[in-house]
């Protein structure tokens, strides 16, 4: 794999070429393809592991790689978080109950590059308290977004977000975080959903990573389950995420994992 393309900034983050981009669209369209197709099979009474049955199909029909099937040992093509679980739930067993809400995470290889996306999707009827957390956890990855810019800092991707997330008095999760990507799944930096305005590395074209806040309707602290992976909310409370992969332009950010069919919200399908 060629991971020596363009240059590292001081802070060790890959600056990637204009065309590299294009590569980068085509991975994330599929991981958003993908999470297009799953959308309407999430209905009360499917379990996690037929869902990510479907993924895993999905991904190899598309003649493309999961980058998560072997990744320190994990074994499925997504992550399926249900209710109060943060990220990282491993689909099985599980059923899908009545106004459950799911994040299902997916990150595919196509050509070297990785794209890596996550959604909400509530099956069958949606509580008002559902709503408002995916809401406002949407909202708050997409004011994220809107802070990068060349010249803008990491830090003020994560006070955009925080400050929106807790103005809605919720919580923003501190325990994990986005990365840079591009032909690696996962490098510097890590890309917090809080902080301070004008802090950690300045953004500069050509730098690819993804954010992928989560928000929590109680406390923010979460524990890692015996699994090893699954991470929940300590007080139970439900905790909702969202992720596109992008990159930074001269102007701002290009989104590669944009919902071809345009349903990256929930309410947008229905
Ligand atoms: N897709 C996740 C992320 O956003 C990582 C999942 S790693 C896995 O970074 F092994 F749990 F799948
Ligand atoms: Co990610
Ligand atoms: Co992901």
């Amino acid at each position: 794999m060629d991971e020596t393309r363009g240059r590292l900034t001081k802070d060790g983050i890959r600056i990637y070429e204009t065309a590299d981009f294009a590569g980068m669209h085509k991975a994330g369209k599929l991981a958003a393809e993908i999470l297009d197709a799953i959308a309407e099979h999430v209905v009360p009474g499917v379990t996690t592991g037929e869902l990510d049955q479907r993924i895993t199909d999905h991904v190899n029909d598309a003649g493309a790689k999961s980058a998560t099937i072997g990744y320190k040992g994990y074994q499925h093509a997504s992550c399926i978080s249900v209710n109060h679980v943060v990220c990282h739930g491993i689909p099985g067993p599980k059923v899908v109950k009545d106004g459950d809400i799911l994040n299902i995470d997916v990150t595919v290889i196509v050509d070297g590059w990785f794209g890596d996306t996550s959604r909400m999707y509530v099956a069958g009827k949606r509580s008002k308290k559902a709503e408002r957390l995916i809401n406002v956890t949407h909202d708050a990855l997409m004011m994220g977004i809107e802070a990068v810019k060349p010249g803008n800092t990491f830090g003020d991707i994560g006070h955009a977000i925080q400050r929106f997330a807790e103005s809605h008095r919720m919580s923003i999760v501190r325990d994990f975080c986005g990365h840079g990507l591009g032909r690696v799944f996962h490098a510097p930096p890590n890309v917090l959903h809080y902080g301070k305005p004008g802090t950690g590395a300045v953004l500069e074209e050509g730098m690819i990573f993804t954010i992928e806040p989560m928000v929590n309707l109680g406390r923010p602290e979460t524990k890692v389950l015996a699994d090893d992976w699954t991470a929940v909310t300590r007080d139970k409370s439900l905790s909702a995420q969202f992720e596109h992969s992008i990159g930074v332009t001269a102007t701002g950010a290009e989104i590669f994992t944009l919902s071809p069919k345009g349903i990256f919200h929930p309410t947008w399908s229905q």
